[in-house]
């Protein structure tokens, strides 16, 4: 099977005071391995609502998501904790680090989810926080760190688990776009070292020219743009 990542007509609704919204209705998408695809579209059409599912941090209305052959949303939440933990990595725009922690542990966390011993997590986070050029930066919290750093930080929090399916909304949505082409580059680079298949969701041309196929959403619908 070539395809790590499928839907079957996919509807997500949000209950809203007037009634239900519809963003969705009957998506169909899928993402081959190895792909590293980005999503474009107007504000408000749906990127993050779908990226959401696709990282099981909500689930649909109707339809299914298939990763790896697998029925997600047929899973249990014990389930559906483990596909995350073990086969997603989620990256966002604020980057969602924990102030409270160092960047050690920030990046160890995923593994203390899945019961790796301390010292054994940290060393392993070490490794990964080597990969994204941060291992002087282990001992500060985030807030003394600049954006691009935590940035950095949230992607190798995102690798550590070593992911199948890297999911990214606006990476780089909050970074100058000297910083931002830098955290583009080192994402392409560990998705090709890493052979994952990526999604990245982005209002920006110049982020999706980083990708070897573009789709834009539009009215419920993602249309195939572009094929490197
Ligand atoms: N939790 C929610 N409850 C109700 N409506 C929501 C919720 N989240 C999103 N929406 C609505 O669903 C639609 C899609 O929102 P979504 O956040 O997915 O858009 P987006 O394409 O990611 O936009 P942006 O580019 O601004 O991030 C919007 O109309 C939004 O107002
Ligand atoms: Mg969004």
């Amino acid at each position: 099977m070539s395809n790590i990542l499928e839907t079957e007509n996919l509807c997500k609704e949000y209950p809203l005071p007037k009634g239900m919204l519809c963003v969705f209705k009957e998506l169909n998408f899928e993402l081959e391995k190895g792909d590293l695809t980005a999503v474009m579209g107007v504000s408000g059409v749906g990127k993050t609502t779908l990226l959401n599912l696709f990282g099981v941090l909500d689930r649909p209305t109707q339809g299914k998501v298939f990763l790896e052959g697998e029925d997600v949303f047929a899973k249990d939440e014990k389930q559906k904790a483990e596909i995350r933990n073990k086969k997603i990595g989620f990256i966002f725009q604020f980057y969602h680090l924990l102030s409270e922690f160092t960047v050690l542990e920030n990046v160890s966390f995923p593994l203390l989810i899945r019961g790796i011993e301390r010292k054994e997590a940290q060393r392993r986070a070490f490794e990964v926080l080597k990969e994204v050029f941060l291992e002087g930066k282990t001992s500060l919290r985030p807030g003394q760190i600049s954006g691009g750093e935590q940035q950095r930080v949230a992607i190798a929090r995102a690798l550590v688990n070593e992911p199948k399916l890297l999911l990214a909304d606006e990476p780089t949505g909050n970074l100058d776009w000297k910083t931002g082409k830098a955290i583009l580059e080192l994402i392409k680079e560990l998705h090709r070292k890493k052979e994952l298949s990526s999604i990245i969701v982005t209002h920006n041309e110049k982020v999706a020219q980083f990708c070897n196929k573009t789709y834009i959403m539009e009215s419920g619908n993602l249309k195939l743009l572009s094929h490197a």
